[in-house]
Formats: structure tokens, sequence, C-alpha cells
């Protein structure tokens, strides 16, 4: 039989379990860190199928291995599996069960795909080339899970060829899925300054140095860093977030906060406006008499697809669903994806999966988030047809 009627045939009969357990995962979301029960409902499924696994990677994150025994690539596939500090609002039958927790990004649903290409994957063990590795993630919301597994040696024994993402998409219809030929998703760069000048009367601002008319200069100047200095086809976000500074109306602060996000598509763009940064700081401490600390701090990288490894996937989706089915996004997303710290040292390709419910106005990371549980059996018959591009004969 071929290749996609049997994947489908797999998926066919896996689909009530995997949504009735998606729905198990939708009532006790658990937040950053915290995935026990998941990791646990993730283990019992693998345990059920002889696939062997490691638990504790990266605190509550799960790797497991499957082999065929024949020489050949070694395949990651990355799914996430935590919830958000949402009181979810949708009225479903198997809403949350936590107040102020909800799994409004969907990651539900991922973690039930990836067992999916799991239990997909085991029945055809023999005829795989190569390994299939599967990567449960930890604290994607909070962009560290990611770095945790790294840290705890999910890139390791076996090392991957490639590694393939993907996320629920409600912007695109089910049935369909999306991808962005390079940029995905931007980069997140957090940064802290501290600007501390003396404390002084309101009265005598000579006696003092203010710190809080500098913030207020330093938020103005950097500004400019995106509209007078970033080439204006490369997206860049500079957001001060916060400022914070001054204790009373008649006193001259002594000291200023401000922190604030930094988000590219590309390395060199970041790069760029950390160095601009650091030279108005430098123009602020010379003309406003302030000294300052920076702490820049590198929280996720862009999720940039690595061509190659895209077509190939894209490849196996278009052979999968239809060429109809397959659809490249308008622009990508100014969002982060810790993702990007698997693809930024393993050839990666990533793949949105639609979600849309018709006649629903939503959004991911919304109380009324919903995700079309359609995308479950498309995202198992996908994904699993593209790990099979790299490790099948
Ligand atoms: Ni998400």
């Amino acid at each position: 039989m071929d290749i996609n009627r049997r994947i489908a045939a797999s998926v066919e009969n896996l689909a009530a379990e995997l949504i009735a357990l998606r729905r198990k995962l939708h009532e006790h979301p658990e937040l950053a860190f915290e995935e026990h029960e998941t990791a646990k409902a993730v283990a019992g499924f693998l345990e059920k199928l002889g696939i062997p696994f490691r638990k504790a990677v990266g605190k509550t994150g799960i790797v497991a291995l499957i082999d065929g025994g024949k020489p050949g690539p070694t395949v990651g596939i990355r799914a996430d599996m935590d919830a958000l500090p949402i009181n979810e609002q949708t009225g479903l039958p198997f809403a949350s069960k936590v107040p102020g927790k909800m799994h409004a990004c969907g990651h539900d649903v991922h973690t039930v795909i990836a067992l999916g290409v799991a239990a997909t994957l085991a029945g055809m063990k023999s005829e795989l080339r190569g390994r299939v590795k599967l990567i449960f993630q930890p604290a994607e919301e909070t962009l560290s899970g990611a770095q945790a597994m790294i840290a705890d040696g999910a890139l390791e024994d076996p090392k991957m060829d490639v590694v393939l993402g993907y996320h629920n998409w409600p912007a695109v219809e089910a049935g369909k899925v999306g991808y962005n030929t390079e940029a995905v998703m931007s980069s997140a760069d957090a940064f802290d300054i501290t600007l501390k000048g003396r404390e002084g009367h309101g009265a005598h601002p000579h006696m003092g140095i203010d710190a809080l008319a500098a913030g207020a200069y330093l938020v103005a100047q950097l500004q400019t860093i995106v509209s007078r200095e970033v080439k204006p086809l490369s997206p860049a976000v500079l957001t001060v977030g916060e400022f914070h500074a001054g204790t009373a109306r008649n006193i001259i602060a002594g000291a200023a906060q401000l922190k604030g996000i930094v988000r590219t598509m590309e390395a060199a763009v970041s790069a760029q406006i950390e160095a601009a940064m650091r030279r108005m700081l430098e123009g602020i401490k010379a003309s406003m008499r302030v000294e300052y600390t920076l702490d820049w701090k590198r929280v996720a990288p862009a999720l940039r697809n690595h061509k190659p490894t895209l077509e190939r996937v894209l490849r196996a989706a278009r052979e999968a669903l239809g060429a109809e089915n397959v659809v490249e996004l308008p622009e990508a997303s100014m969002g982060s994806e810790d993702f990007a710290w698997f693809a930024e040292r393993v050839p990666a390709a990533h793949l949105r999966i639609g979600s849309k419910i018709a006649g629903l106005d939503t959004a991911i990371h919304r109380a009324n988030y919903d995700c079309n549980e359609a995308a479950i059996p498309l995202g198992v018959r996908v994904m699993t047809r593209a790990v099979l591009e790299f490790a099948e004969k």
C-alpha cells in the first residue's frame, strides 16, 4: 500500500484516542516547568507502544527514540506541552478545570500530534532508515524550555540531522498547512537598563543628577534605532515596556529602571540594535551625567527555516495533503518561539497546521481560543509523512 494511505489508515485508528487524550490534557493545563501530569500522560502513551524514552530532560521534558536498527539519519520532531495563565472562557465541555490556567495556545494538541506520529511510526519501525527522536518540551510560553532541554542533552545521543517543528494556526483553514519560506518568527532579546543619578530637592535641580529626565531622553532616542538606523526592509521592533523612576513630586529622581524587548528576523540586526543602544547609553552618560548598566539577554533567536529541509518537508506535505492544501503564509510573525534554539543548531523546518473554526473569532493566547480538532489527524498525517521523507528508503 502507498505510504500516504498507510499513514491515513493508522491515523484513522488513532484519531479518537488522540482527541480523547487532548481533551483530558485540556481539562488539566499545566504551566511552564509544571507539566508533571502531562509528562506522565506522554510517558504512559510511549510505554504502551514500547518506545524507550528519557524523562526529566529540562525538568519536565521527555525525549523518546524510535530506532529501526538500520543506518540512516536521525530526524527530530518537537512538540511543546505547556499552558498559559489565562482563565478559560470557551464554555467547552472539556474546558479547563484549573482556574487561571488554560491551553490557550493549543500545546495540548501539539502534544497528542507528536504521540500520534510516534504511534504511527512505531508501526513502521522495521522499515525506518535511521532514528526518529521525539522531543516533548516544557515551558515554551516562557521561552525557556528548549534551552533547559538542550542543557540536559536533548541535542545529543543521538545528534539530530534535521528537526521539525509545528504549531496550530487559527488563521489557516483546517485541512491545510501553512509555511513561511525562510523567516518564521522573530528573535526576542530582553534588555534591562538602570540609570543612576543623584537624588536631590526638587527645588534645587543643580544639586542633583536627574535620572528620570535622562531616562525620558533615552526612551525617545531608542526609538530612532529602528526608525533611523535599521534598514527599512529588515523587520525590527524595540519596545520599552517598563519605565520606573522617582518617589515624590518634589524629589529629583536618583535612579531609573527601563525594561524592554527587541525583536528582529536576523541575528545581525539584533547585534546592530544592541550596539546602538550601548552607544546611546554612553551618550546619555556624557550628556546627562548618569551612570548606567545594561543587561542584554537573548531569550530566543529568530526562527528561520533551513531551505533545503523545508523543501523536502513541503514535498512530503504536498504529497500527503495535495498541493492545494499547502499554502505559503503572507508574512512571518514578530512573536517568538523557542523551537528556534533547536533550529539554530540543527537544520530545521516549521509548519503551521490549520486550526481555524468557522465562525469563531479568536486567536492564540485568548480566553475564547479553541483549536479545530481536525488539526490532530491532519497534523499526524503531515508530520509523519515529513519524518519519513528523511527516514525512509
Ligand atoms: Ni504556542
